[in-house]
Formats: structure tokens, C-alpha cells, sequence
């Protein structure tokens, strides 16, 4: 039954002749329309073999994507020219043999200057939408990571035209159709190609009719490929070559270098592509480096400014310490127990130390001090109250020490009465700073009212001491005398001691001093020719307490009262009134000691006959280490030998 049916169907198609719609669109010189017919390559040879079949052709024309829609659905039978694809296979059936190869090129405006693919990066380029060298397109953007914008068109013309009117920068279309058509849209043909495929017939998948089109087709066109001259004929008469006799093998081996040459210039721009690629990657991270150095650079810059910085403050810091250490050391060499010319001259050296630029002068009331050659040299000038007026005051200065000064730091104490001036005879860059000026003439003042409130003590206790020596000597007539001899040995070892001018002015108000509690006896006790009772005795020892009660209450003569006190101590512990020993005992009353007891044992009293020198100086020396001070009265011996008292033995 079925072979029937199938005989049945033989004999009516070879009764009836096979209708065909055939899919043509605009892709000359393959296929197009000429004056309203269908022409083109594909035409010629698929009316060849229709006419050799007795086939009918009804053409069908709409733009390719339409055509490719028209192909699946089954409303056309055969699309002519169409690249083979393995995608496109599984949605249509080919014949196998192929009348042309073709591939993929770009063409781009005439101006456009254009190298390679990523030239066209963020461009508009136009594309046959469904067009195989459309997906190619996009295969070779993303293989070199380049993003454009797409516009699809219909078909090849209007891709052309699209960059024409420059709608878009590039186009994609097929090197035959771009070959035929650059010139007459005014675009140019780049290197840039790809893609090689086959150019056969496809139709509808699964077609009844499609083996015997194929068969006839494939067989048709194998054996017009076979004939060379008739094919290359046909070939040139379509593409514009020369007629020309291309033998079998040549023309293999042009197939084989066409592909060869679309491969090799792949590989080429991809080459090129990719050295261009890292090249800007190169680039790229070159101006990294260059940003990263150029921020390297101003922190070393921020850093080395805030170096700077950190080294004028340590300058200036060590500065400040060492003026701060300056102004101690300057304190520490000034000392108030001193007479007030010896301070002064003091001060001027050490103030002279800030500037050896300046000459340094103090002002105290109505004199100027100053050192000339280290020594101290006293102007006097008259009217210091204009030294608030800079000007005056350096005139004043100048035509006083005759010498014309230009600059001057100083400052003058509230009273008006001292002041210290940093002289410079020309203008200088650097002077001693105001603060600093300030700051010594604030201790100068200080000093300086110091020094004046102790000569006003001194001179008070140097009264005080002498009046009381006077009223003594109303008491007891001799000891005037005696105390004035002992504070003149006293004095003498004390400044042989080397001690400093206050401990000799409280030792010589003490020598004046030591024997007042003899007031609180009466006379006839202390003048009683004979022996003394013990209660007399008793009452004679209460006489250095008594002196120190008296003097204690003296301000400024505090020390003094406790020199008067144990000035009969004696240096192994026998003494009185404390039973001191060594050097628990004063020194001042160690000297006193000894030059009282000298100067008692060489005088006359109303009891006995004065000893003689040779006599006294024994018993001094016999005495040494028990009543007195060995050391002392190893001292007073010299002062003897120097003051002739003493004969000094050969
Ligand atoms: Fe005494
Ligand atoms: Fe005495």
C-alpha cells in the first residue's frame, strides 16, 4: 500500500512541475533586484537548475531578517545565499556545496581614523539584524572587551547608508557585498576581518521536497565547479575579476590562502589588538605609578615641611632652655652677701654674657655702672626720669659715656630709681630680647632694694651694738676696750677663714657684743680684787646668756645672740653655759673663744697682772684641743706672727 502511495507521488511530481517560492532580498552581487527583476549570482545558477528540473519559481523579496523569519515558518521553499552556520543548521536544512565564500568586514566613515576594533569603543556601528557576521561582530568585541553601541538594520544597504549619513561611525557586512559597494555609499573597507563561512542555499527544516532540491542543487553545482573555466567565469562576471583560467589545484589553493589570509589577518589584528591593549594597560598603570609618585612626592614634601617645622621648634625649644639655663647659671653667680658695688660688677659680667655685642649698663639712682676692661667704672648722670623716652634716653647715655649709641633694649624698675640698659653703637640684626632685658632688670631691682634694706640693718645693728657697748662701758670701764681688741682678732681670723663679709659684720657685732650680760653684775662683783665666792663665780658664768637674751631680741641679730651665747664653750665640752663640745659650738664663738681669751690673759684686770705675750701664746697652745679650737688657734698664731705681736722664733 505504501510503495503505492510513494509511485503515486513520483509520478505526479514528474507530471506536475515542482512550484518553488524562492527568498530574495537586496545582497548584490549575490542577489538583488534590477529594474524590478531578481538578478544576481545565485539567481542565474538557481534558474539554471530550475530550468534543467523543470521547476517554477515564484521569487519571494523582503529584507533578509524578514526572509529568515519567512524560511522557518515555511512560507518560502529555498533561501538563496545564506552563510552556513552550526547554529543556523539546526533551525534550517543546507545543501552542502557552496558557490561562494565570504566573510565579515568592517567598513567605516572616510575620516574615521581607524587601527584596529578598540577604536570603535563607546561608537555607534551598524549591523544586519539576524545577520551571521552580526554575532561574529559581537564574539570579536567581547574577545577584546570593547563595548559599542549597536544599530540594527534590515539589510547590507541599509548598513551602509547608516554610516554614510553618519549614524553610525562603522558598519558590518560581507567583504563581497562591502568590495562591490564601498564606493557608491562613500565608506572605506578596513583590514579588520572575520568569520570566514560558506555561502549555500538553506530551507525550511524537514521539508518534503528538500532532498530532491539539494540532491539537484549539490549535483548542479558540483559540476559547475568542476568546470573551472565556466565557474571563474561566472564568479568574475559577478564579482568584477577578469575572465581568467584558473587550474583545479590553483584554485584549491587560492581557497585554501583566502582562508588562510582571513586567519592570518585574525591572528594579526588580534596581535595587534592585544599588543594595543597592554599597551594601555602599560600606559595605564604607568600614570598609576605616576600618581602614586606624584602623592608619594608631596607627602615627602608635607613631611619634610613638618621636619622642618619640628626642628625650628626643637631650635627653638633647646633655645628657651638654654637662655632658661643661662638665667639660673646668671642667678646662681650672683650672691647678695656681697657689698653692693661687688654685686653689681657681678651683675654686669653675667648680664654681659646674653650679648657681647652690647655694652651692658645698670643705673641705680643717678649713677651708671658699667665695665670697662672688668672693671667696674661709675658715671654719674642726671635725669634718669626721662628713660622712658627712647630717644632721650640714648642721648643722655651717649654724651654721658661719650660714646654715640643707635640701639637699646632696657627696662627701668616702677620706682624709677633702676634700670638696666643692653647699649649698641649700630644697628644691629639681632639685639637680646626685651623679655629677657625685662626679666634682669627685675632682679637687679630686687637685689638691688635688698642690698640697700641690709646696709640700712647694718647700719641699725652697728648702732644698736655700739650703744650698747656704750652703756656698758659706763658698767665696767675696761671692757669697752677689751671688746673692741677682741673683735679686732676676731675679725682678722674670720676673713683668714675666708668667710664672706656678712658672717665678719655678725661676728664683729658679736666680738662688741659678747661680754653684755655683765650689766646684770654688779660691779663690785666684776671689779673685786680677790677670788671670787662660787655664788659670784656662778653669777659671773649667767653672763653670756644674759647677753644672748638681750641681743635675741634685736631684729637681724639673731645669729649673733647664739656667737654671744657660747662664746665661753670650750672645744672639749667643759665649758659653758651648754657643755657644747667640738664643733657643736658656733664657729664665731670658736673664735671668739680664743681671741678673748688672748686678749683677758694680755691685759691687766683687778685680780691679776696681765701675762706676757710668750705667756699667752703657751697658753694657747697648751690649751689647744681642750679650751680652744686646735685649728683656730693655729690660725690666730699666724695672725699674730703677721701682726709683729708675736716674735717669731729663729
Ligand atoms: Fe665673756
Ligand atoms: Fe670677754
Amino acid at each position: 500500500m505504501k510503495q503505492a502511495l510513494l509511485i503515486l507521488l513520483l509520478v505526479c511530481s514528474l507530471h506536475f512541475a515542482l512550484s518553488l517560492r524562492v527568498g530574495i532580498y537586496d545582497n548584490p552581487p549575490q542577489v538583488y533586484l534590477l529594474d524590478g527583476r531578481p538578478a544576481g549570482l545565485y539567481i542565474e545558477v538557481l534558474e539554471k537548475i530550475a530550468k534543467e528540473n523543470g521547476w517554477k519559481i515564484e521569487y519571494v523579496f523582503a529584507t533578509f531578517p524578514e526572509q529568515l523569519e519567512n524560511l522557518k515558518t515555511g512560507r518560502i521553499d529555498v533561501l538563496v545565499s545564506i552563510a552556513y552556520t552550526e547554529e543556523r543548521a539546526k533551525v534550517y536544512d543546507y545543501n552542502s556545496e557552496a558557490l561562494l565564500l565570504n566573510w565579515g568586514v568592517i567598513c567605516v566613515q572616510k575620516d574615521f581614523q581607524y587601527r584596529d576594533i578598540t577604536d570603535l569603543a563607546g561608537k555607534t556601528v551598524a549591523v544586519g539584524k539576524g545577520d551571521v557576521y552580526n554575532q561574529a561582530f559581537l564574539r570579536e568585541l567581547q574577545r577584546y572587551s570593547v563595548s559599542v553601541d549597536l544599530l540594527e538594520l534590515s539589510d547590507y544597504p541599509d548598513v551602509l547608508r547608516a554610516v554614510r549619513e553618519r549614524r553610525a561611525v562603522a558598519g558590518v557586512v560581507s567583504r563581497i557585498y562591502a568590495v562591490q559597494n564601498h564606493e557608491k555609499f562613500g565608506v572605506k573597507i578596513t583590514g579588520t576581518i572575520f568569520s570566514p563561512v560558506e555561502l549555500r542555499f538553506a530551507f525550511p527544516k524537514g521539508s518534503a521536497i528538500n532532498a530532491t532540491l539539494i540532491d539537484k542543487i549539490d549535483e548542479h553545482l558540483r559540476k559547475l565547479k568542476s568546470d573551472h573555466e565556466a565557474y571563474n567565469s561566472l564568479i568574475a562576471r559577478y564579482l568584477g575579476m577578469e575572465k581568467r583560467v584558473i587550474p583545479p589545484w590553483l584554485a584549491t589553493l587560492l581557497l585554501v590562502t583566502g582562508v588562510g589570509l582571513v586567519v592570518f589577518a585574525s591572528w594579526t589584528l588580534s596581535l595587534r589588538v592585544m599588543v594595543k591593549l597592554k599597551t594601555k594597560e602599560l600606559l595605564k598603570a604607568n600614570d598609576e605609578l605616576k600618581q602614586l609618585n606624584e602623592e608619594i612626592t608631596a607627602q615627602q614634601q608635607e613631611l619634610s615641611a613638618l621636619n622642618e617645622q619640628l626642628e625650628n621648634t626643637y631650635a627653638r625649644l633647646e633655645s628657651s632652655l638654654k637662655r632658661f639655663g643661662d638665667v639660673l647659671s646668671f642667678l646662681s653667680g650672683i650672691s647678695p652677701d656681697v657689698s653692693r658695688e661687688d654685686f653689681y660688677t657681678m651683675f654686669l659680667s653675667s648680664a654681659q654674657r646674653f650679648d657681647s655685642n652690647a655694652l651692658v649698663v645698670l643705673m641705680d639712682d643717678d649713677v651708671c655702672y658699667l665695665l670697662e676692661d672688668g672693671s667696674m667704672k661709675k658715671i654719674s648722670v642726671k635725669g634718669l626720669t626721662l628713660l622712658h623716652d627712647r630717644k632721650k634716653l640714648l642721648d643722655l647715655v651717649s654724651e654721658a659715656l661719650k660714646i654715640n649709641f643707635e640701639a637699646v633694649v632696657y627696662d627701668v624698675s616702677k620706682d624709677g630709681e633702676t634700670a638696666l640698659l643692653f647699649l649698641y653703637k649700630d644697628h644691629v640684626t639681632y639685639c637680646v630680647e626685651e623679655d629677657l632685658a625685662k626679666a634682669l632688670c627685675s632682679v637687679l631691682t630686687i637685689y638691688t632694694k635688698l642690698k640697700k634694706h641690709e646696709e640700712a640693718l647694718a647700719s641699725l645693728s652697728e648702732g644698736v651694738t655700739r650703744a650698747f657697748l656704750k652703756a656698758l662701758e659706763f658698767h665696767e670701764q675696761h671692757t669697752a676696750k677689751h671688746s673692741e681688741t677682741v673683735k679686732n682678732y676676731a675679725v682678722k681670723t674670720a676673713i683668714k677663714l675666708d668667710l664672706d663679709e656678712r658672717w665678719v659684720r655678725l661676728i664683729s657685732y658679736a666680738a662688741l657684743l659678747h661680754d653684755l650680760g655683765k650689766l646684770a653684775i654688779p660691779s663690785t662683783i666684776l671689779n673685786k680684787p680677790g677670788r671670787l665666792s662660787a655664788e659670784e663665780l656662778q653669777l659671773v658664768k649667767q653672763h653670756p646668756v644674759i647677753a644672748a637674751e638681750i641681743v635675741r631680741h634685736i631684729k637681724g641679730l639673731e645669729e649673733v645672740a647664739e656667737i654671744v651665747q657660747h662664746h665661753h664653750e670650750r672645744w672639749d665640752g667643759k665649758g659653758y653655759p651648754d657643755g657644747l663640745s667640738g664643733e657643736e659650738i658656733p664657729l664665731g664663738a670658736r673664735i671668739l673663744c680664743v681671741a678673748d681669751a688672748f686678749e683677758a690673759m694680755t691685759s691687766n684686770r683687778p685680780y691679776r697682772k696681765a701675762m706676757s705675750i710668750s705667756e699667752a701664746v703657751s697658753e694657747l697652745i697648751n690649751n689647744a684641743g681642750k679650751q680652744f679650737d686646735p685649728n683656730l688657734v693655729r690660725i690666730f698664731l699666724e695672725i699674730l706672727k703677721e701682726e709683729g705681736v708675736m716674735v717669731v722664733e729663729s
